[in-house]
């Protein structure tokens, strides 16, 4: 992996009523990188994002950003270091400022940072994100629902940052304009050298946008690893469920796995390891032991104490 450009340690968040949404995670996102994060709704995903920005406060862990410590730093250094960040939300209605022409917009952020001839950079960021000079003078309304995620992708590209997160960023578009949208990102994540946080509860477009793949269940990553070894060797028995409840067509190798029962609580979340009242293999230990995050092969770590590709016994 490249050097790191964000590294998250032990980073944890709870909010009001004891919902522990972040769990201790270990993070890790090198320059130029992308990695996946899947998991169910509700599992952490944009806590976590959010913790990686700063955007909200970890109560436990560190944050380091380019080899400094940015976990406590001050506002006002903060707010220096924001313009090397960038978020793209699922809704582009709701992150869009309906009042603002799309050539306010993208020069917005560019005025908050100081940086001058925001024209010049409208026109730019414009074409990067396959859009008319043209639009510049038109408002969020005016466009469809892909063009708006374009103008919300430029302006989180506005100041030129070198970690982008993306948080579901095509779960509300229509399906056929999807694959644009990941295209484009794919591309200017290729193009510009963005480290990226693509956050997904759909396996299919995290396994088109990252080379590398976090899963994570109920606050804590459970598995990380290429992707290749992610979709074809999982490891632990909550990937193989999540793989398992996709069809890929043609593919017949994989069992259908149906999980026990519902995601506990976030508030009141299982001993041990949080998956073990789903988990088709848990035992005594897996009730009193948290299995940490451990090495499984080149770049693979899995949470669990019994890895492996689950039984046809088991998964019946
Ligand atoms: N600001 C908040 N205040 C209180 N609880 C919150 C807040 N934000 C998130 N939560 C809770 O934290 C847990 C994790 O939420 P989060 O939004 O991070 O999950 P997610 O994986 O992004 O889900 P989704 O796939 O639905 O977007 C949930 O139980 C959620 O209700
Ligand atoms: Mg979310």
């Amino acid at each position: 992996m490249s050097a790191a450009l964000v590294k998250g340690r032990g980073l944890t968040k709870t909010f009001a009523g004891g919902v522990r949404a972040v769990a201790g995670v270990d993070i890790t996102i090198g320059t130029g990188e992308t990695l996946g994060l899947v998991g169910e709704s509700g599992c952490g995903k944009s806590t976590l994002a959010r913790l990686m920005l700063r955007l909200i406060e970890p109560d436990g862990g560190t944050l380091h950003f380019r080899d400094a410590e940015i976990t406590h730093l001050p506002d006002r250094a903060m707010r220096a270091l924001r313009r090397d960040m960038g978020i793209v939300f699922q809704d582009p209605f709701g992150s869009l400022n309906p009042r603002m022409s799309v050539a306010q917009l993208l020069a917005e952020p560019l005025k908050v940072h100081g940086l001058g001839d925001a024209r010049a950079r409208v026109a730019a960021l414009l074409e990067l994100v396959g859009l008319l000079p043209d639009h510049a003078a038109r408002y969020p309304h005016e466009f469809s629902g892909g063009q708006r995620q374009r103008i919300a992708i430029a302006r989180a590209l506005a100041t030129q940052p070198a970690f982008l997160v993306c948080d579901e960023p095509t779960s509300a578009l229509d399906v056929s304009i999807q694959a644009q949208v990941l295209n484009l990102l794919s591309d200017l994540q290729a193009r510009l050298g963005l480290a990226c946080l693509f956050v997904s509860h759909n396996l299919a477009a995290v396994r088109h946008m990252a080379p590398r793949v976090a899963v994570m269940y109920l606050g804590r990553i459970v598995e990380e690893a290429p992707r290749e070894a992610i979709f074809s060797d999982p490891q632990h028995p909550y990937t193989q469920a999540l793989l398992s409840a996709v069809s890929e067509p043609g593919s017949t190798r994989r069992a259908r796995i149906v999980l026990r029962g519902e995601v506990p609580s976030p508030a009141d979340p299982p001993s041990g390891c949080h998956f073990r009242t789903r988990c088709p293999r848990a035992v005594v230990r897996c009730a009193e032991v948290l299995p940490p995050l451990i090495q499984h092969g080149a770049g693979h770590r899995v949470a669990c104490h019994f890895p492996g590709t689950l039984t046809a016994a088991e998964t019946s």
